[in-house]
């Protein structure tokens, strides 16, 4: 009966912007209200994840019914917890994204800055459709809060000067999204959708145009998308967020599943740094219900089925190696487990890159997200790549490095996200060793070296 109930499954949402433009306010807002709209039993626990019922959605946009008359047929909406640019990288699906849809995040005030170009490329380079949520209208000189989630009516309430200084921001990045080629408008002056950017005003901290924000984002995916979410009930699938060594556990993945069933005791096959691995789920994990909605606990429990979308923790023997960024899939015969090591081997392969005959930088990532996203970014600005791959820098990566500087000594880099040597390894003086946690800031301080090294 559950799955009868699902013919549509939660679209998978991802919050992007510039750094302190309020990403996390926003997420937390809307975990918040939903948290408290909620009836007992009505909210699921996920892990990376947050999922908004549809009933808290009709709820929170109860006053819209005038302007979205929808009937929503989606369970709810499941909100990607860890925004930002290294956690969407892995979020990856070949040739795009699991994300059904983005959030960007807007400082309203501030306008447009270098994050928010820098998360529009991947939005647009992943085929991700998105809405703007302009945030912080509650910064706006003159703005007087109203107590409602409707940015509809708290705008009506507001001073004409307050209005005409909001249209004014909202022309603003109008503007700057026309200069990327994006049409875009006030998402309540919009009448096609399919063809328009919509831009909603928000205030993460009053909690203004969160009803709107929803509305939208369920009514969007609903409308458009209804042939990506119409729920499989196969096997699962999914992406791998993050590998993680729990004390007294072991090594566990956090997972995104965006497709099927997951069961306790299924063979599943995802990526690893040697090669595609097959092992069998122990126990798939989410954290306990909360009791208290004021104590957010981090205990987990187990359950023994999940159906897409949801986030969970994976516990299974033979993942300390496995790769974040790389496809999960669970399989049901022999001949599924070969299809999708190929799969996912052709995947990993596709995202490595090796030509001898290039001058170019060694690149080694711990994820295939961020490895991909890096490659691209590279290639963007037209630098030369000899290598690309994962794991942590060896003997071979500094070999390579050196061929390079025989070459062209500005190419003579390895570039490390998120990983180190191995042991007894050390990068000799004349490579360049550049380590970053971030990937633009990897991308900005290769440049960086190439120029001066140029001069
Ligand atoms: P990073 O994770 O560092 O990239 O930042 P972020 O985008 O997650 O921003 P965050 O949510 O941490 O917000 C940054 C600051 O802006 C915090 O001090 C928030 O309290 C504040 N802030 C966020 N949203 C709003 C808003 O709507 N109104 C006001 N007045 N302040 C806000
Ligand atoms: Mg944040």
């Amino acid at each position: 009966t559950q799955l009868q109930s699902r013919r549509l499954r939660q679209p998978i949402v991802v919050v992007l912007g510039h750094v302190d433009h309020g990403k996390t306010t926003l997420l937390d807002k809307i975990r918040g209200t939903a948290v408290v709209k909620k009836e007992p039993g009505e909210m699921t626990q996920e892990v990376g994840a947050s999922f908004v019922p549809t009933s808290v959605i009709e709820k929170i946009a109860e006053p819209l019914k005038k302007i979205f008359p929808i009937k929503l047929e989606i369970p709810g909406l499941l909100f990607i917890d860890t925004p930002g640019h290294e956690l969407f990288s892995n979020l990856r699906k070949r040739g795009g994204s699991v994300a059904d849809i983005a959030i960007l995040v807007v400082d309203i005030v501030e306008g447009f800055q270098k994050q928010t170009y820098e998360s529009l490329e991947i939005l647009r380079s992943r085929k991700v459709p998105f809405l703007v949520a302009a945030n912080k209208i509650d910064r706006i000189p003159g703005w007087k809060t109203a107590d409602t989630y409707s940015f509809l009516e708290s705008f009506k309430a507001q001073r004409k000067d307050v209005q005409t200084q909001l249209d004014n921001y909202v022309y603003r990045l109008v503007g700057q999204l026309a200069e990327l080629g994006f049409n875009s408008d006030r998402f309540d002056r919009i009448k096609d959708f399919t063809k328009t950017v919509a831009i909603v005003p928000v205030s993460a901290k009053t909690g203004e145009g969160i009803a709107e924000l929803l509305a939208l984002l369920a009514g969007l995916t609903q409308n458009y998308m209804k042939s990506k979410l119409r729920f499989a009930e196969g096997p699962a699938k999914g992406v791998i967020l993050e590998v993680k060594e729990l004390q007294g556990l072991g090594y566990t993945i956090d997972v995104i599943i965006y497709d099927g069933v997951l069961k306790k005791n299924d063979t599943i096959v995802l990526g690893g740094l040697n090669g595609p691995i097959v092992t069998k789920v122990r126990s798939i994990l989410v954290p306990k219900p909360l009791q208290d909605i004021k104590v957010v606990k981090t205990d987990l429990t187990q359950i023994d089925e999940v159906y897409a979308a949801a986030g969970v923790k994976i516990y299974a023997p033979d993942l300390e190696n496995a790769l974040a960024g790389s496809p999960l899939f669970a399989a049901e015969s022999e001949q599924q487990i070969e299809e999708y090591k190929k799969i996912i081997q052709e995947e990993i392969s596709s995202v490595k890159y090796y030509n001898a005959n290039i001058a170019g930088i060694v690149i080694k990532a711990d994820s295939l997200g961020s490895l991909e996203a890096i490659v691209e970014g590279l290639k963007q600005k037209n630098i030369p790549i000899r290598l690309a791959d994962i794991g942590p820098i060896t003997k071979r990566d500094i070999t390579e490095a050196e061929l390079t500087l025989q070459e062209s000594k500005e190419y003579a880099i390895i570039a490390a996200f998120r990983v180190k040597p191995l042991q007894g390894i050390e990068v000799p003086n004349k490579v360049k060793l550049i380590y970053s946690d971030i990937i633009y800031q990897l991308i900005d301080e290769i440049e960086k070296y190439i120029n001066e090294i140029r001069e």
